[in-house]
């Protein structure tokens, strides 16, 4: 499904000179690579303030609770979708808000702006909105609905693991809603050499909160002026790294693009690709599928890996089950999707004959 040497390859000779250049400088935490990256990442994204942290996990939890003020918040609902890998309710059990789950729209597999507004209620302390398999939701159209519903109190948190330079409206994703959260894990569209994380934001007050958080809760060394802080930062090394990959990004989702364009005219009558908007950015190629698993026997027989993002909703997680959750009995879209996803390979390093093969195989499938 990837293969991370030939990115290591490509970009050899920046990455060694920059990784050896901030290992000699005797810098390796809270230094000038990381201030740096920050800043051309907020500037890419077109946010005023950018915290690293270790890792999209810590980045949703930390964003989540500088968004809604933990205390206050206790036991109140967190609108999401049951289908995006369990990260949003992860973010939401670790500061005790409860997971409450609306449907998807059936082609982007996207959150529903009209199930998040039917939701919506002054018991909501958040909505977290996640751009899926580099698909974006519409944030503005959620905003103006939220207000017209008086309902604009609510923070939107914007899950941005999968979708590094997407756009919508010409903006980017990232930049739509209160404050907004990144993964660089290793095969995100900008993905470090290890793990790293990253929360976004336009608001002064969200930022500071944040960064306290992320250190032990400190407002100066050794003085912790809050509660539920904590150690998570990200080293020199990753931040060198991703200031690499961070100038060709534009071009590698383009890549991206290209290849999932090529899937999506080989096959278009037993598989129906996500669409994720003009703007998305192909961080998956994933494909509804009614045969699902006869479909992924005959891509691994001629020699295409697949794979399941994701087998199994939030709600449906056997070691959740006894934790406290929303709006698992309407998610009649979500339930009729999971079983019919199906990933095949996309991403920047592959070869044309590689996606050649690929498209091949996608072919002959539905000419059968
Ligand atoms: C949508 C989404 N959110 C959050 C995360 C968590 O990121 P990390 O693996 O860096 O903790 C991921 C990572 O896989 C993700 O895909």
């Amino acid at each position: 499904m990837n293969d991370l040497k030939r990115l290591y390859q490509r970009y050899q000779v920046e990455i060694e000179r920059e990784v050896t250049s901030t290992l000699r400088s005797g810098w390796w935490l809270n230094g000038a690579m990381g201030k740096k990256f920050a800043a051309n990442f907020a500037g890419f994204i077109g946010v005023s303030d950018c915290v690293l942290v270790a890792n999209g996990t810590d980045a949703l939890e930390l964003a989540l609770a500088a968004a809604v003020g933990r205390n206050g918040a206790r036991g109140r609902g967190v609108i999401t979708a049951a289908n995006a890998g369990g990260y949003a309710s992860c973010a939401c059990w670790h500061n005790d808000l409860v997971p409450h789950y609306v449907d998807i729209d059936a082609a982007s597999q996207l959150i529903s702006v009209s199930s998040v507004l039917a939701a919506a209620s002054t018991d909501t302390a958040a909505i977290v909105v996640t751009h899926l398999y580099g698909g974006v939701v519409d944030v503005g159209a959620l905003k103006s609905a939220l207000a017209e519903a008086g309902l604009s109190h609510i923070p939107i948190v914007e899950d941005c693991a999968q979708a590094h330079g997407a756009r919508i409206g010409g903006r980017v994703a990232g930049s739509l809603a209160d404050v907004s959260t990144f993964s660089f894990y290793p095969t995100k569209n900008l993905g470090a050499a290890g793990d790293g994380g990253a929360i976004l934001t336009s608001d002064p007050a969200i930022a500071e909160h944040v960064r306290r958080l992320q250190q032990y809760g400190w407002v100066s060394k050794y003085h912790v002026g809050v509660p539920h802080g904590r150690n998570s930062r990200m080293d020199e090394v990753q931040a060198a790294v991703l200031d690499v990959f961070l100038r060709d990004l534009g071009d590698r989702n383009e890549r991206r693009r290209a290849i999932l364009g090529r899937y999506k005219s080989a096959a278009r009558r037993r598989l129906q690709f996500v669409e994720g908007g003009d703007g998305a950015v192909a961080h998956l190629a994933v494909a509804l599928c009614d045969e699902r698993d006869a479909f992924r026997i005959f891509m691994k027989e001629h020699g295409v890996d697949t794979e399941v993002h994701y087998p199994v909703l939030d709600c449906d997680q056997v070691g959740w089950a006894g934790l406290p959750m929303k709006g698992t009995e309407d998610l009649v879209v979500t339930r009729a999707s999971v079983n019919r996803l199906c990933t095949v390979p996309c991403y920047p390093d592959m070869t044309y004959d590689e996606v050649g093969q690929v498209c091949l195989a996608l072919a002959q499938w539905e000419a059968m």
